[in-house]
């Protein structure tokens, strides 16, 4: 970067806050090490006005610019290319909490707050934060706004985005959006909100947000089961709604392969079951009712499972910490998988009813195509959200796997999604690694109606070049 810019950047930020050379190439790698790009430079803004005018002085000289939140994602969005053409905005310093209002359930704070953080301001003013995902203590408020997180609490409290009230967002010229409305009424005119919820840092960058606070639930019950088919534990699910209805707050499905691999990860930790089965659940309710109102509801209908077969075998978490031990197992499943190295992520969704036959077509497609490959599945079943990731034999050199089947195993999965009205992004988003497969799921009006968005928003192309929308043929 020219001095003259680093001058300036300095002159906002103060000097300690702009970094460039090896501190700043440190922020170009994601979290997993997959997507490795280059900067010519990162700042790290501590107000909304700063934020203001580093948008401002790029506008003014063409410098583009990626938000950083926790750099969590999954998808490449949230490092810049190889062309180190472009500004590092990390949102790390913008971490104030500005305010808690438990009677309106609401709390604004802003976009560098972590998710871990942001459940721990609720929790101290006596309400819930609900999202739940397992890099809570990295990834940013803006972040888990900007790619609409879901997670394991979605069946109970929605995605993000329907955890959100208001946003202020500084615009690609630099104007600030004051839109921290703490309504749960307000229909005077468009909801801009969701334009920037989900667009992964391309129409604006998210400061601060007015999020949604719930009744912490008195009573908690959860299980891990052991079933023997995605049928079986569909069946389960259907039992479990019909009972205990929007008590239900996770259903997350999980193969043997990924329970083996997890549990190796975690220094050979036993299963907490006595033994291995085709499939698991870890299932969770919760309830602003009585502890043992929902407890005997819970085990009722865990008999009924039992009954019907679709139930191996039941371990029930007896307190809070062993209730922990089974989320540690569910949550470090993706780590064990970037520890491995040489599995294809898919992240898709189909509607629930297809779960079942999704899962056993698909694992006999990618057996045939790569036969040996460790089918890891996993993830948010009761949303029909799996994270379908096929993994290299172990024998067998991962980067050498990736080339060979990567893409054909990319494919299977994701076409396999589509024939049932399913999509190719779950919850991940869509950063690099999925910009283009848009091209092949997404109709031409819309992705020509997505870039006239992003064009009025952000008319130079500035803010996070390359993600998200393909480049479209002009026929
Ligand atoms: P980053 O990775 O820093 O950025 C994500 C995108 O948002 C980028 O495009 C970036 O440019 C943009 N951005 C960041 N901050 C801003 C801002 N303030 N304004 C505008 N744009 C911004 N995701 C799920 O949905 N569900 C899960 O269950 C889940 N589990 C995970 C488990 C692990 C172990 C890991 C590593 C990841 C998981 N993720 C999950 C993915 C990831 O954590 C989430 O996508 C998270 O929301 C990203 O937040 P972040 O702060 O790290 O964002
Ligand atoms: C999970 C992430 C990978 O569910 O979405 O663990
Ligand atoms: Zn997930």
């Amino acid at each position: 970067m020219s001095e003259a810019h680093i001058d300036h950047l300095r002159s906002i930020v103060g000097t300690a806050n702009v970094l460039v050379g090896q501190d700043a190439q440190a922020y170009a790698t994601d979290y997993r090490q997959v997507f490795v790009g280059s900067t010519l430079g990162v700042a790290r803004p501590a107000t909304t006005l700063e934020v203001s005018a580093i948008m401002r002085y790029c506008d003014r000289h063409g410098i583009p610019v990626v938000p950083q939140g926790g750099n969590t994602s999954l998808l490449g969005g949230s490092v810049p290319d190889a062309t180190g053409s472009a500004l590092i905005l990390s949102l790390a310093r913008l971490n104030r909490v500005r305010g808690v209002d438990p009677l309106n359930a609401t709390m604004v704070v802003e976009a560098g707050v972590t998710l871990s953080q942001a459940r721990a301001v609720a929790e101290d003013a006596g309400s819930l934060f609900p999202l739940r995902i397992g890099s809570e203590g990295t990834c940013q408020i803006g972040g888990n706004l900007s790619t609409n997180a879901g997670g394991t609490a979605v069946l109970r409290y929605g995605n993000m985005r329907d955890l959100v009230l208001g946003l202020e967002v500084v615009l690609a010229n630099g104007d600030v959006w004051d839109g921290l409305r703490a309504l749960r009424k307000d229909n005077a005119g468009y909801d801009l909100k969701h334009l920037f919820i989900g667009s992964e840092g391309t129409l604006g960058i998210i400061t601060a947000a007015v999020l949604k606070l719930f009744p912490k639930p008195r009573a908690t019950c959860a299980a891990f089961l052991g079933v023997h088919s995605p049928a079986a534990a569909l069946s389960l699910f259907g039992s479990l709604r019909e009972w205990l209805g929007n008590d239900i707050t996770a259903f997350e499905l999980i193969s043997s392969d990924a329970m083996d691999l997890v549990l190796r990860h975690l220094d050979n930790r036993p299963s907490p079951l006595a033994r291995r089965h085709a499939w698991h659940v870890l299932v969770e309710v919760s309830s602003t009712g009585d502890q043992s109102e929902v407890e005997a509801g819970f085990h009722a209908t865990l008999a009924t499972g039992i009954e019907e077969g679709w139930i191996e075998d039941a371990a029930i978490a007896a307190t809070e910490a062993h209730a922990g031990q089974f989320w540690r197992i569910r949550e470090e499943i993706s780590d064990a998988q970037t520890r491995a190295r040489g599995s294809v992520r898919c992240d898709i969704s189909v509607p629930l009813s297809a779960i079942p036959g999704f899962i056993a077509s698909t694992t006999e497609k990618v057996l045939q195509t790569a036969p040996g490959t460790r089918m890891i599945i996993y993830g948010h079943m009761g949303d029909g959200n799996v994270h379908f990731n096929p993994l290299r034999p172990e024998e067998a050199d991962a980067t050498d796997y990736l080339a060979e089947f990567g893409p054909a195993i990319t494919r299977i999965v994701d076409d396999a999604a589509m024939a049932l009205g399913g999509s190719i992004s779950a919850e991940h988003g869509v950063g690099v690694a999925k910009r283009d497969e848009l091209l092949t799921v997404r109709s031409r009006v819309e992705l020509e109606t997505a870039w006239r968005i992003k064009s009025a928003l952000d008319p130079r192309q500035l803010l996070n070049p390359g993600k998200v929308l393909p480049a479209l043929s002009r026929h």
